[in-house]
Parts: C-alpha cells; sequence; structure tokens
C-alpha cells in the first residue's frame, strides 16, 4: 500500500530557546558543481544534508566523480569525471542541475544537461544564461528537454544582464572562470550565495572581483586547484525561523546565522512590533502579544528576498489591519494562499499583489504545501494556528530545510510526522 508522508502540528506553542541554522541550500547547489573544475579534491563543509544537495551529489556521482557526503562535510574527487551529459530523471527535479551546463563545457568543450526543473511559482526561462553561454563563445540549443552546448573555444567577453539574476549570474560566473581572457557581468546578481561562489572559485585560484556588487569581473583561463571551503548559513532557513519565532510570540535566538544577510526581513518585523537583535552570529527573536500590518514588496538582494514572501504573508494573516504584498520577482507565487483560506486567512490576490486583512486567529487544517518556500509557510501556519494542521506534500519541504521538525520540536513545538496510507 502506498503511504504518503504528513508533519502534524497542534498550534499555539510559543517557540522558546535556541536553535542553528544549517548551511545555504542556495550555495550549495552552486558551489558543489562548481567543484568539478578543480583538477584535484575539494573538501566542502556545512553543506546540508537536504534533498537537493542529495540529488546534485548523486549527479555528479553519475558523471564519475567520487562524492561522499558524512554529517555536513562533503569530500569530492573529480578527476573521475568522464561524461558530459547529466543523467536526465535526476537533473530534472531542480533548478539548480543546469549549472552543470558551464562546468561540463569547460571540462569538455560541450556540455547535455536536461532543462530544469524546479519550484511551480513562474515560468522560469534560462535566456539570460542562453545569451551569457553565447557571448562567451557557446553554440547553445534547447531541443527535446535538452540545453546541448558546444564550444571549441570559450573567450572572456562583457555581458549586461536584463535582470539581476541568480542563476544567470552563477552561469556566466562557471564560464568565465575557464574562458581565456576577461569577463565583465554588469548588472549581476548581489546574493549572499553569488558572493559565497565566487569566494568558493577564489579558493581554488581563480581570479574573480566584485561579487557581491553589480559589477563583477572575471580572469579566466587559469588552472584550478582543490580547496577546503565552508559554505554560508542558508539565509532563508534564518529568515524562516525568524519569521515562526514571531508567529508564535515566542522568544529565540538563532545561532551561527548571518545578520547583515537578514537586514530586509529584521526591519520589517521590526516595523511590525517584534523584537529584533543581533550579535556577531546571532539573531534574537521576541514575538508580540500582537502585531501591526504592514506592506511588503519583494526585492532582489539586498531588498526583501521572494523566497520569505511567502511564511511572510502568513505572518501577516493575523496583524492588525490590512497589508499588502507584492511579489515584484515571480508571476506565480501567491498558489500557497488558496491552502492559508483553509485556515481561515483573509486574502485576495490580484496580479503580484496579495492584499491580507488580520484574522483574529488561524485555525487548524489539513493543507497540502505546493512548492518548497509554500512548505515553509504552511510549517509557519500551523504553528501559529489554534488546533491541528495536518501538511502533506513534504517532499517539497525535505528539499530546503534539514531536519526543521526536530529543530521546531526542540524549541517546544508540538510537531510530529507520521507516515499515512494513501487514499
Ligand atoms: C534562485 O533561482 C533560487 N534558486 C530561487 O530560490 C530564488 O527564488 C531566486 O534565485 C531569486 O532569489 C536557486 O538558487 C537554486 P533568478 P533562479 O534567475 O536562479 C526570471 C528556493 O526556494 N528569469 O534570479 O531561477 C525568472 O523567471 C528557490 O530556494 C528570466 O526571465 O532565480 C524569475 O522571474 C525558488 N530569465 C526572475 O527572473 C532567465 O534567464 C528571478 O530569477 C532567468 C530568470
Amino acid at each position: 500500500m502506498a503511504t504518503v508522508e504528513i508533519i502534524r502540528i497542534t498550534g499555539g506553542e510559543k517557540l522558546e530557546g535556541e536553535v542553528s541554522v544549517s548551511g545555504g541550500k542556495n550555495a550549495a547547489l552552486a558551489i558543489v558543481p562548481a567543484a568539478l573544475l578543480a583538477r584535484d579534491c575539494c573538501v566542502i563543509e556545512n553543506l546540508p544534508q537536504i534533498e537537493d544537495v542529495h540529488v546534485m551529489t548523486d549527479m555528479l556521482r553519475a558523471l564519475g566523480a567520487k562524492v561522499t557526503h558524512e554529517g555536513h562535510t562533503m569530500h569530492i574527487d573529480p578527476t573521475g569525471v568522464d561524461k558530459f551529459q547529466a543523467p536526465y530523471d535526476l537533473a530534472r527535479k531542480m533548478r539548480a542541475s543546469y549549472y552543470l551546463v558551464p562546468v561540463l563545457m569547460g571540462l569538455f568543450g560541450r556540455a547535455e544537461v536536461p532543462m530544469p526543473g524546479g519550484c511551480d511559482i513562474g515560468a522560469r526561462p534560462i535566456d539570460y544564461s542562453i545569451r551569457g553561454w553565447e557571448q562567451l563563445g557557446a553554440e547553445v540549443s534547447t531541443e527535446r528537454g535538452w540545453i546541448s552546448v558546444k564550444a571549441e573555444h570559450l573567450r572572456g567577453s562583457d555581458v549586461s544582464l536584463d535582470f539581476p539574476s541568480v542563476g544567470a549570474t552563477v552561469n556566466i560566473m562557471l564560464t568565465a572562470v575557464l574562458a581565456e581572457g576577461n569577463t565583465t557581468i554588469f548588472n549581476a546578481a548581489k546574493e549572499p550565495h553569488i558572493v559565497d561562489l565566487a569566494n568558493f572559485l577564489g579558493s581554488l585560484g581563480a581570479w574573480i572581483k566584485g561579487a557581491g556588487t553589480d559589477v563583477i569581473r572575471i580572469r579566466g583561463g587559469r588552472k584550478l586547484h582543490g580547496s577546503t571551503y565552508t559554505v554560508v548559513p542558508d539565509q532563508i532557513e534564518t529568515g524562516t525561523l525568524m519569521i515562526a519565532a514571531a508567529a508564535t510570540g515566542g522568544d529565540v535566538v538563532i545561532r551561527d546565522a548571518i545578520p547583515y544577510h537578514m537586514e530586509a526581513l529584521s526591519a520589517k518585523l521590526l516595523e511590525m512590533g517584534v523584537h529584533v537583535t543581533d550579535d556577531e552570529d546571532l539573531i534574537h527573536v521576541k514575538g508580540a502579544p500582537s502585531y501591526r500590518s504592514i506592506n511588503v514588496r519583494t526585492q532582489v538582494y539586498p531588498g526583501f528576498p521572494t523566497d520569505l514572501q511567502q511564511p511572510m504573508t502568513t505572518l501577516l494573516t493575523t496583524a492588525k489591519g490590512t497589508s499588502m504584498i507584492t511579489e515584484t520577482i515571480y508571476e506565480s507565487r501567491f498558489r500557497f494562499v488558496d491552502e492559508l483560506r483553509r485556515m481561515g486567512a483573509k486574502v485576495k490576490v490580484i496580479d503580484r499583489v496579495a492584499v491580507v486583512e488580520g484574522a483574529e486567529r488561524l485555525t487548524g487544517a489539513p493543507v497540502n504545501a505546493t512548492d518548497l518556500r509554500a512548505g515553509s509557510a504552511m510549517l509557519v501556519a500551523g504553528l501559529m494556528a489554534d488546533g491541528v494542521t495536518d501538511i502533506s506534500g513534504v517532499q517539497f519541504i525535505r528539499r530546503g530545510y534539514e531536519n526543521i521538525e526536530k529543530k521546531l520540536l526542540s524549541l517546544g513545538a508540538k510537531i510530529e510526522t507520521e507516515l499515512r496510507e494513501k487514499d
């Protein structure tokens, strides 16, 4: 009999205590494939045991690399990589698999990688990456679900992005480090994981300047050696835990975080009436009995992260008054609101704007996570609701949150996982 995993939360408990954040998913998904560009082994620390990292690891093994991932430490030996075609069934599971295109193109002069998968939150084209690869000398075709590239000779060039796309910035950086000559990326993404990737590539011997600003300069063509590198903490997990602490009126210290990465969220929580203070590598969130409604507009970094929009919208469902959340990054990242309505949320969605009228309280209900960050929204909703919430679609949550039930349990949440027979 087929079974399905359910997370059951009995809401109303204040989260209290200390919790440590895991390593960054989106940093890991760029750094792990990049390690194949080195001529010898890499050791990568602080890598979370999450599904997306496991899929990326399986892809590297399928290409011939030797990879072990014990605890939070990964050893990658790239010397056995002998294939330029990534496995279809694995690659289509997530968005980041297309980072293998520049890596395999750099190693073999050609690459065949399935069109990426990823959360169903919008069209998510890859045109900026394709244009970047072509500007650096590659011939690109996308037929029958595959991205096929050929590059006799990759040459550095100036690349100006229409939009500071994270994926395109990663793909152009990974292409440029092996191309002959210099590349400058204008209007580059500035997210923490872009800086982390640049620092990692630098540790391999690459010449990269300006990551974290709009202009990244790369001098390509250097031989890259192995290194030992520690990945940054997960900005979005940090934010999700901050929001969960606020949502339960709790008192939580989040350790091993980088407060600087959280400025946009902290500012919005303070505006609502949440107490947020920080120190070196910790953030202290103290909730309050009620919150002011506010307006939120997702932006590229350092603006309010789109990946925190869904848990934040959930928090705002019981703020006093009317809040407006504008999602500027994706065209359909409000599908989860249908599930919040089951719990009594009063939300109207018009195009890219959600208008949230503060309800007295959410009430527990069976809900379904439709994507990774919708899953985090359902966790927050279950924690703040009156009664029991059963969350399905747990496989999405597993993609990006390491041991999230254990972390919430340690903070006093009433949360358990059970396997149910599929009806
Ligand atoms: C990365 O996706 C993250 N994924 C996403 O996190 C995150 O939401 C996003 O960056 C924005 O921060 C990974 O890092 C693996 P983009 P990515 O290219 O690279 C459009 C999560 O929950 N666009 O900055 O795909 C695109 O459609 C995931 O961890 C084009 O039009 O983001 C989107 O509307 C979800 N053409 C916007 O730009 C392109 O060629 C932002 O995309 C590329 C993007």
